[in-house]
This record gives structure tokens, sequence and C-alpha cells, in this order.
């Protein structure tokens, strides 16, 4: 099939074209089998981009904790905030503090792979950091196995996705370093796992740091506790289609400057074109437009 053909092939998802332009037939057939893809860090091309992020992580955490942190002697700070336990603590709402961010969130190496399942359209649900420390228990025997289409509290889940997740990779993933764990496949199954489920058939995904975890919102997932002394980094970028709820607000977060060195995927992405949650008499006007 050539590229003429593509405007006839309206049911072919418009993100497909991008996919076979910039290479990554195979991470979506990955995608498809396993309901996970590893990007390498020669796919995304850009060094700095890593760089910067844990540059712009360590010093987010050390604001907000008034701790050092150490990526190497695991020297670290604390912060009750969701998701906080024994052994790491998550940042949330940190989109605007450093440009680096707003490159990660429309990457043309991940967002193709996520506009695939959730459509052109797509929206950022949130932007999270996590960061933890060694710890021999971790999330404990199940290894916090989850699906992130938590929207659907009971199930089953749709089988066509309808939030998508990417995880960068800010310090090198090996088991004794607290791997992200999969059960490939489980996306497939279209429903939450049962506590202690699929424990058994769960794999690490070891990837050096540079790398990006792109993974399907149904696929069961979680981490094995970290077990090397040091810290572990990564920023996840957590997308859904528009038609759904986000987890995270950006209205009356993003400047002018922002919006200006961006173009109009980003301003979609960060909800600025989104005609809902009017508040004037005007109606439904995007909240970019509003005085
Ligand atoms: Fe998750």
């Amino acid at each position: 099939m050539n590229a003429a053909s593509w405007a006839e092939a309206a049911t072919i998802p418009s993100a497909y074209k991008t996919i076979r332009e910039q290479g990554l037939e195979k991470n979506l057939e990955e995608l498809e089998a396993y309901g996970l893809t590893v990007l390498t860090p020669e796919q995304i091309g850009e060094p700095r981009v890593v760089e910067r992020a844990r540059k712009a992580v360590l010093r987010i955490a050390e604001e907000r904790t008034g701790a050092r942190h150490d990526i190497e002697t695991g020297e670290h700070g604390k912060l009750e905030a969701d998701g906080s336990t024994g052994c790491q603590y998550l940042l949330f709402s940190f989109l605007e503090e450093d440009p680096v961010f707003e490159e990660m969130i429309q990457h043309p190496m991940t967002l193709p792979l996520v506009e695939y399942y959730l459509g052109a359209q797509c929206v950022l649900s949130s932007l999270t950091c996590f960061i933890k420390w060694a710890d021999d228990i971790g999330y404990g025997p199940n290894l916090g196995l989850h699906d992130d289409s938590s929207l659907y509290r009971a199930g089953p889940l749709p089988a066509i996705p309808h939030v998508f997740n990417t995880n960068w990779i800010l310090t090198d993933y090996t088991l004794d370093n607290g791997a992200f764990c999969i059960v490939p496949g489980s996306h497939k199954l279209c429903r939450h796992p049962k506590p202690g489920e699929g424990v058994e058939h769960a794999v690490p995904v070891e990837a050096p740091a540079g790398s990006v975890l792109v993974f399907h919102g149904n696929v069961w997932h979680g981490a094995f506790p970290r077990k090397n002394p040091g810290l572990r980094l990564s920023v996840n970028a957590y997308y859904c289609g528009p038609h759904y709820r986000v987890q995270e607000s950006f209205w009356g977060r993003i400047s002018d400057e922002m919006l200006a060195g961006n173009g109009d995927r980003f301003r979609e992405l960060v909800h600025y074109d989104d005609r809902w949650g009017f508040q004037d008499a005007r109606g439904p006007v995007p909240y970019h437009q509003r005085g």
C-alpha cells in the first residue's frame, strides 16, 4: 500500500501514516501482541530530553521537599501526596515547571502510537513523576498489578482503549533497580486483575535510561521492589480520548508564552481547545478564547 492510497483508506487511523514514516511498525506490532512496547534511546533520538528531564525532576523534588536528592546514594525527601508509600512518592502538577515536559508530551515518536489507539484528538490526562528508593517490599507480593482503565470501576473494559500511558525512564530499569513489569497480552482480557492474579506471568521490563515505555490502558502492570541503592526516576505522560474525564486540570496554568511556543496540537493536548465546562453567556467557547 503506498502513500497515495492513504487518503482513500478512511478507516485506518491517520496516525498509522506517521507510524510508517517514523519506522514504528515493530513497536505497533508489540503493542498489539503484548500491550506494551519499548522505544529505545536511539529511537527517541534526543538524549538531551532525558538528561534535561532528570535535572528538572530533581530540581522540583528538592524545591518541594526541601531535601537533597541523589540518584547514586539514594538520598531523598518525602511528600505527603497520593501514592506515597514507604518506598516512593509522586510529583504532580509540574508541566509548566520546565520546557522539557512540553517536548515530552507531544514527542513525535510516542504520540503517534498513542493517537493510533485514542484518536488524533486525544488529550493529556495527567503528567506524574515516580521517585522510588531501595526497599525489600515495594508494592508487595502482587507487585501492584493493575490496569490504567480505572474509569471503568468494575469492568469489563472496552477492547478499544480509552486511555494509554507512556513511561519515560530517567534511570536504568533492571530487575534489582525495581523495574516496571507487565503481564504480556493481558490487555486482551478486557478486565481488571483480581487480587494476586497474574503475578506468576509478570515479566520485568528492563531498559536503559532514555527509553520510553508506551502501553495500552488495559494491560496489567506494576513494578518489582528496588533492591539496589540509589533512586529510580520516571515520568508518566498519561493520555485519554477527548470524550473522557481527565485526571489533571491544566486550565489557568499554561502561559501565553507556552501557547505561543507550541502548536495547535499542544493547545489541544492541555485542554485549551476544550469547549465544555463553559461558564459564561456565550456558551461553549474554547478555554483559550475565554476572557
Ligand atoms: Fe498504572
